[in-house]
């Protein structure tokens, strides 16, 4: 369960460095599970001491300016990392899985019309009452496992009704996610076994909705009314032949909505929440603002900052880099590198975020980085920020929501990354917090 006060100083550089001396890749493990498991204090250490922190297997970004340099060249660091896992998983590239190709321009300016900054309210909606249909079947036992009973539930949900995704059903979607995003997509290690389960995923995924596509075209042509959902949207958009947007490539960019949102939403919404129900006196005052929705929300997005769900994001140097140059921090980063930016360290940054430790609602946006910075800046950031807040703004609406003691309240994460269950109490007769 993460802690309120977790960064405090500690000395991981000398044991790294001891352990260096004996054996690299004892070290290397060592900095792997800090970086999950007390990753504020290492993170606080590598700023202050090791800025751009080299070990023998990557290289870790720690300082905003550094991380946003790295983020913001994409010929030089690349999504290599992860991309031909992903590219596999789909049987085809992706914007993820590509840098700086015309595809990347041409798909997310078309993915960008669908998913319009104007249907915000209409999600927003949508996700309260997703969220208030899930909280009310939960209330008779006083008590809602979130992430599967809300948090994914929702996520579904809108993925149906607004991506117009709702899969064969939500389980199989859920399945399908599962296996692209959490095992085959971090699947760094490169197991055949959970690859091919992802490949498998991603051509059920990709069967299930070219059958869809040719629904949703009969049914365009019998005259039929549609509802106006992101698929229907795409079906219905007369594109000029020979820009390369065939069936295929709008069928691999639906895949890609639920696998950008069903995993990253709920681990978000469980992370937000969680950081809130830790604070009693900042969770009075955002349920005080809870009547207006934009002020509520500044304090997910701050509660997130201490626990942002992507806390890395790793990327290939293709050829030799300055990084930080002009600073003290300089450091030449070689081609082959593995790289990994540090959004969850960056948005701790004194020198851009001030008094990073203090929880403080108001602060500007761009102090935060959930959804990434520069080429493959999240494409779902407006539904996914009114899908989260909204969410977490009807849980914490209710009455007597509160962390339940450890070990059934943690928070317990697949990879110990993606949440997977978190039992919260939601009983109007007991304590309103976890003291
Ligand atoms: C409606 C929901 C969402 C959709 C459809 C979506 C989709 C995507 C897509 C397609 C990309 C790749 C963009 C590109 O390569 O140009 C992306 C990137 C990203 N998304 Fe989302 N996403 C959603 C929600 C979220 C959430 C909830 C988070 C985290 C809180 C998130 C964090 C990110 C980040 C950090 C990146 C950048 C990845 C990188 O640079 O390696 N997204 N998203």
């Amino acid at each position: 369960m993460g802690t309120v006060d977790q960064a405090t100083t500690g000395s991981h550089l000398e044991r790294y460095d001891q352990a260096l001396a004996r054996d690299p890749m004892s070290a290397i493990g060592l900095i792997r599970d800090w970086m999950r498991t007390d990753w504020r204090a290492l993170f606080a250490e590598l700023r202050e001491r090791r800025p751009i922190f080299v070990t023998p297997g990557f290289t870790v970004v720690t300082r905003y300016p550094d991380v946003a340099e790295v983020l913001s060249h994409e010929k030089v660091f690349t999504v290599r990392a992860f991309g031909p896992r992903l590219e596999a998983a789909l049987g085809a590239p992706f914007m993820l899985s590509r840098d700086a190709t015309p595809m990347n321009w041409r798909e997310k300016g078309l993915m960008r019309v669908m998913l319009s900054p104007a249907d915000v309210a209409g999600v927003r909606e949508l996700a309260g009452r997703l969220a208030d249909e899930a909280l009310d079947a939960a209330a008779p036992q006083g008590r809602v496992e979130a992430v599967h009973r809300l948090f994914r539930r929702v996520a579904l949900g809108v993925c149906a009704e607004y991506f117009g995704f709702p899969g064969p059903d939500p389980h199989t979607l859920s399945r399908w996610t599962r296996a692209i995003i959490v095992d085959g997509f971090a699947n760094f290690g490169g197991d055949p076994r959970i690859q091919a389960a992802s490949e498998q995923a991603g051509a059920e995924m990709k069967a299930y909705l070219t059958e869809r596509l040719a629904r949703l075209r009969a049914a365009r042509s019998a005259g039929r009314d549609l509802p106006d959902d992101v698929f229907t949207r795409l079906v219905a958009t007369v594109l000029p032949a020979g820009i390369g947007v065939d069936d295929e490539r709008i069928v691999v960019n639906m895949a890609g909505l639920p696998l950008g949102f069903v995993e990253s939403g709920p681990g978000a919404m469980a992370e937000a929440t969680e950081q809130l129900l830790l604070r009693p006196q900042v969770l009075a005052q955002a349920v005080e603002a809870a009547a207006d929705p934009e002020s509520f929300d500044r304090y997910v997005w701050e509660a997130l900052r201490f626990n942002p769900f992507f806390k890395l994001l790793p990327r290939i140097c293709e050829r030799d880099h300055v990084l930080a140059a002009g600073t003290p921090r300089r450091t030449l980063v070689p081609a082959g590198t593995l790289v990994l930016a540090a959004p969850a360290s960056a948005v701790f940054d004194a020198d851009v975020v001030d008094e990073p430790e203090e929880f403080r609602p108001e602060r500007p946006d761009h102090h935060r980085l959930f959804f990434g910075l520069g080429h493959h800046s999240c494409l779902g950031i407006h539904p996914a920020r009114v899908v989260i807040c909204e969410t977490v703004r009807r849980l914490l609406l209710r009455p007597g929501v509160r962390l339940l003691p450890q070990p059934e309240g943690e928070i317990i994460r697949a990879g110990g990354v993606f949440p997977d269950r978190f039992v919260l109490g939601l009983d109007p007769a007991g304590p309103d917090v976890r003291p």
